[in-house]
């Protein structure tokens, strides 16, 4: 039987805007591992689906899914927020998660030789797609300084938003993803609580890396 290459293997989930994002490519810069994140692939086909309306079939997700490419989930647009709620509307489709999981497991468990493993962040990544992942954390902060930080994103990219309507928007996605059957937004009794509230980037990135070096450098070794 062919032996599984032994990786590093993080996965993070967070609701909205929590800061899973920053900390996870702060993650696989330090440990030189394949970052992913998949609701960016949610978002994918959040637009798909509004821009396809009725033809938005299980096929055409297939299709995407298939031939999906990792500069496509750079794309900026992808940030709006019509295009977010779309992707938490999907996101209740078990169909439609069966079909994103391989792609994921894929780069979970097989990433390009070239890394030395794969972080993830999503909101089922420690429940489903990475369940005996290496380390598993719940990034999250409150609704309020989630909203502020999504809001100060939106204004950087020029967007014309109100706080109010980032704050209502980002509350309504966390009841969708907190509530819905398949897959819901959960901290697994396994994972590690990382509250950014009163966190700076810095002070949150340095408490994951404690944690992570205690375990992968037990004799302070490099
Ligand atoms: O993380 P982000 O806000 O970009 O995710 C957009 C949406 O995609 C989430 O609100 C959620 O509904 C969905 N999602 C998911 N499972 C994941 C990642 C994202 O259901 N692993």
């Amino acid at each position: 039987m062919k032996k599984r290459r032994k990786i590093i293997s993080v996965a993070i989930d967070s609701p909205a805007a929590a800061g899973a994002g920053t900390q996870g490519k702060l993650i696989a810069k330090e440990y030189n591992l394949l970052y992913l994140d998949t609701g960016k692939i949610y978002r994918l086909l959040g637009k798909l689906r509004l821009q396809n309306k009725k033809k938005f079939t299980k096929k055409l997700v297939k299709k995407k899914i298939k031939n999906i490419k990792f500069k496509d989930l750079n794309d900026k647009n992808l940030l709006n927020d019509d295009i977010a709620i779309s992707a938490s509307i999907i996101a209740k489709d078990k169909a439609i998660r069966k079909i994103i999981k391989n792609f994921q497991k894929n780069c979970a468990y097989n990433p390009p030789l070239k890394y030395s493993g794969s972080v993830l962040d999503g909101r089922d990544i420690t429940s489903v797609i990475m369940k005996d992942a290496m380390f598993k954390f719940y990034i999250t902060a409150n609704l309020k300084e989630r909203s502020k930080r999504r809001y100060l994103e939106f204004k950087k990219l020029k967007k014309n938003v109100l706080f109010k309507d980032v704050l209502k928007s980002l509350r309504n996605r966390d009841y969708l993803d907190k509530t819905r059957s398949h897959s819901p937004l959960k901290k697994t009794q396994d994972s590690i609580l990382i509250n950014t509230s009163k966190l700076s980037k810095k002070a949150c990135f340095l408490k994951i890396k404690a944690i992570m070096d205690k375990k992968l450098k037990p004799n302070g070794n490099i």
